[in-house]
């Protein structure tokens, strides 16, 4: 049975089940920061489990394109060396919401695998394991299905802590989750491994091929587990390894689709194919799950989901290179997946092009510097040692762009450890060195050693702080004198400092009682890392260190900037709802005034697009969720919303900022307390800023709102000059007004050549006698081009045997026409005529021998160009 007909007969089933067959979403999850891609086929319907989202349907089956590479469940490392894993694979599920529970999700699992007329599996050949308290899935297999004894297992939570089991099923640290029961199938005693729970579970024999999740809790931050609306059940099977097993083999590899990637790949890296070679599968398996996630709109980059892209490819490039491959290969796997897979999952078809294109410039890139980075890890490896170093793995990673996890298989294939902490302190170094430069430069040299500032803004708008150190400009002082400009060094404070593109806080540091002192604070900024400097002038008294001032933030312009910096979130998330999940931030700014957010994107924002941003962003602040913020350590950020991670510079512990489900981000900014607070938010500008990235300007609360008045005011405005009823007609008195200018130009230019017209019929009588030949060089004021033609036109027919330049001049321009009778042209040439002028009024021009025209840019040279033709056609006659 091929692969894509057990697909389809999944499907079938189900439907017969009175389930709706629902098309996969894609790998990138829409809205889902907790996500770094899709990792089951539940995933779409998170929020219908949660009871946030309503379906029209009760129950859904689904074949759905899953990644797990880098997120929680993640199978990179895998890859290659075992006959079952994948970074993409497609996983059949079938879902109730509320609709049935235990019993018929275990029956239908049964039905579909063992009956004769759907895949009808041998019973014996399967084996079933329940979580250990779930006795009533154990009663289900038991006494209904009629599974032996021997052949249920329970399983409790053994992976170290409450719920942490093979048999607890969680999408992620926080979501949907459940107790479940799973399906394995015995592939014989020829094949490694025990049974599940066993210490042999591992092994390859015993293969987990379905998933039952009986969905009850969502599980919050804090681990709470909390029931959810209605019990519901998400189930997945591997397609890949339910194939190998109705095609009579044993490894995923074997099957059909797989076989046809393999012999792509042997074709494209030489080598002979039918032999089981890892580098093969390694290379079929990533351009599956490279073409998907490119087809979805991410692209190589260095952070987030495009890191995760880049390491899958570099290592498929990596392996064709121990093939023996130094060429660009990777790509032209494209065309041979989409052949496969293209019937069912049509964006392969459609953005071929454009994967072929990033996987080639990828190619590209990486080729440059594998060659000399092998060589490296080569004589780094050379000698028989048994680890590699630190540093090198940094260089590696640094110079030539090795993944870590790239160097570490490599070390892996010949048994050598990857010192990978020390990696990690190279990488901390690096950060350090690139922090120093950064706080060098913003400090402009101010030099402090001493405590730290502790930041109590998040909590209160006024502390009562100790002056630890004064500058007097930059230079460090014990006092400041009224008048002095200079920074102030707290030991706490509620200053924010600027940072994560929020401008620093204005506020004041006040001494009152007996010595009465104002220290204005124009800005805080950083002096160190946790230094804090509030720059600014005493405006009054006197300020010692040692002494204790009130440090009060101007609460007003504080809370301007919380408006805007956590609408530029919601903008962040909102971009990538309407305009896709390509969009990712390169830089913002926000102060109390407004943000600035600049994000990839490759074309303009329509209008229609902005208004759905601005529809999508005030009805999340109408929504008023709460708006939480969590200190959680790096790691465990990275997993609840991996977005922007890469690369960046973190401490150890992050702060993740949270807006309802909407918004998920890292950030140690200030914010409002929920969404409402906003008030309103009102996109003023659009642009481009650079190749490929957009910057959307926007305003929110008390900003918006006076925004929007002036608007208005300027429509008012409008309406009364335009004696407009109501702002309505504004759009058609514009449009009657350009008719009437239209026609009144009409009728003007028809005016200015009857009367260039008249002015040439009287021009004829000041034409001058040359040898026989009337010559005429003359300014028509007011006459355009067509005025000047027609007037030659019929002074040429008036005057005879004639030579004549006629200008006009405008808005700082010059034409020109000249034209020569006929019986004239041996003599002077129109051309010769025009350009004689012409090249005086700086310009140039041409024609036919008897009419000739030029432009010019000197106006003010015309009278003496024209009264100088005389004497030159006289020369020339
Ligand atoms: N969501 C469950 C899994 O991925 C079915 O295993």
């Amino acid at each position: 049975m091929k692969t894509s007909d057990i697909r389809q007969k999944f499907l079938d089933f189900f439907a017969s089940k009175g389930h709706q067959v629902v098309t996969s979403s894609p790998v990138v999850p829409g809205n889902d920061p907790t996500l770094l891609f899709t990792n089951a086929g539940m995933n779409q319907f998170k929020d219908v489990f949660l009871g946030f989202d309503k379906r029209p349907y009760t129950r859904a089956t689904t074949a759905q394109k899953v990644v797990r590479a880098g997120g929680k469940h993640n199978d990179l490392e895998n890859v290659g060396y075992t006959a079952r894993h994948h970074t993409f694979f497609e996983m059949l599920g079938n879902f109730s919401f509320g609709d049935y529970f235990k019993r018929d999700a275990i029956h239908y699992a049964w039905e579909f695998l063992t009956n004769p007329a759907w895949l009808g599996l041998p019973r014996e050949k399967l084996m079933v394991t329940v979580y250990a308290t779930d006795d009533e899935a154990y009663a289900i297999w038991a006494d209904e299905i009629g599974v032996p004894a021997g052949r249920i297992v329970r399983i409790g939570d053994n992976k170290g802590a409450p719920y942490a089991s093979d048999n607890f099923w969680t999408m992620g640290d926080t979501g949907p989750c459940g107790p479940c029961t799973e399906i394995f199938y015995d592939h014989g005693d020829h094949i490694w491994g025990g049974p599940p729970g066993s210490a042999e579970e591992d092994g390859d024999r015993f293969i987990e091929i379905w998933n039952c999740v009986f969905m009850q809790f969502n599980r919050d931050e804090a681990g709470t587990m909390h029931p959810l609306p209605k019990p519901s059940v998400d189930t997945g099977m591997g397609l890949e390894r339910i194939s190998a097993i109705m095609q009579n083999g044993h490894s995923n590899y074997d099957i059909d689709l797989f076989q046809s990637l393999i012999r792509a790949a042997a074709r494209e890296t030489g080598t002979p194919f039918g032999m089981d070679v890892p580098s093969l599968k390694v290379i079929a398996d990533h351009i599956r799950a490279c073409s998907f996630i490119i087809a979805d709109g991410v692209l190589p980059s260095n952070d987030g989901r495009g890191y995760v892209l880049r390491r899958i490819i570099r290592r498929a490039i990596r392996h064709g290179y121990k093939l023996g491959q130094k060429g660009l290969f990777f790509h032209r796997l494209v065309a041979d997946l989409a052949r496969e897979m293209g019937d069912a999952y049509p964006e392969l078809r459609t953005r071929q092009g454009d994967i072929e294109d990033a996987l080639r410039q990828e190619e590209v890139r990486f080729a440059e510097t594998l060659e000399h980075g092998m060589a490296l890890l080569e004589s780094a490896l050379e000698g028989g040692r048994d680890r590699l170093d630190g540093a090198t793995l940094f260089k590696l990673y640094d110079t030539f762009g090795f993944p870590v996890d790239l160097t570490a298989d490599i070390c892996r294939e010949r048994n050598i450890e990857a010192d990978i902490e020390g990696f990690e302190r190279e990488m901390d170094l690096q950060r350090e060195r690139a922090r120093a430069a950064s706080s060098f430069k913003m400090t402009g040299n101010v030099d402090y050693n001493g405590p730290e500032t502790r930041f109590r803004g998040y909590e209160t708008h006024s502390t009562d702080a100790r002056v630890l150190a004064l500058y007097k400009g930059t230079e460090q002082v014990e006092r400041l004198a009224a008048g002095d400009e200079g920074i102030v060094v707290l030991d706490n404070t509620p200053f924010y400092a600027e940072g994560g593109g929020q401008a620093g806080d204005p506020g004041e540091l006040s001494i009152a009682g007996g010595v009465d002192a104002l220290f204005d604070v124009h800005d805080t900024q950083k002096i160190q890392a946790s230094v804090f400097g509030h720059r600014g002038r005493l405006a009054r008294g006197e300020l010692k260190v040692g002494d204790t001032v009130a440090a009060t933030i101007d609460l007003h312009k504080r809370q301007a900037t919380a408006r805007n910096h956590s609408a530029t979130h919601l903008l962040h998330a909102a971009l990538r709802h309407v305009l896709g999940t390509h969009v990712t931030q390169k830089g913002s700014l926000v102060n109390a005034e407004r943000t600035r957010f600049d994000f990839a994107h490759g074309e303009p924002v329509r209008a229609e697009e902005i208004a759905e941003i601005e529809r999508v962003v005030n009805h999340v602040i109408s929504a008023n969720y709460p708006v939480s913020a969590a200190l959680m350590p790096y790691d465990d950020a990275i997993r609840a919303g991996a977005m922007a991670l890469f690369g960046e510079k973190y401490g150890d512990e992050v702060r993740v900022l949270k807006m309802g489900d909407f918004s998920t981000e890292l950030c140690g900014g200030t914010h409002v307390t929920r969404t409402g607070d906003i008030g309103l938010f009102k996109i003023v500008a659009e642009g481009g800023v650079a190749a490929g990235v957009r910057r959307i300007e926007a305003v929110t609360g008390e900003g918006a709102v006076a925004v929007i008045q002036a608007q208005d005011s300027l429509i008012r405005e409008m309406s009364v000059q335009l004696k407009a009823q109501s702002s309505g007609e504004i759009t058609g008195k514009i449009g009657a007004l350009q008719d009437s200018v239209k026609s009144l130009e009409k009728e003007l230019s028809r005016l200015k050549a009857k009367l260039a017209a008249s002015a040439g019929a009287s021009l004829a009588d000041s034409a001058r006698d040359i040898g026989g030949v009337k010559v005429l060089a003359a300014e028509l004021e007011g006459a355009d081009n067509t005025a000047l033609r027609e007037t030659l036109d019929s002074l040429k027919a008036k005057l005879g045997s004639a030579a004549i330049v006629l200008a006009s001049r405008a808005d700082g321009k010059v034409s020109l026409v000249a034209g020569v009778t006929a019986d004239v042209t041996k003599r002077i040439k129109a051309g010769e005529l025009v350009n004689h002028v012409a090249g005086q009024v700086g310009g140039k021009g041409g024609g036919r021998p008897d009419m000739a025209q030029a432009g010019g840019t000197l106006p003010d040279n015309v009278p003496g160009a024209l009264a100088g033709v005389y004497d030159w056609i006289a020369s020339r006659l």
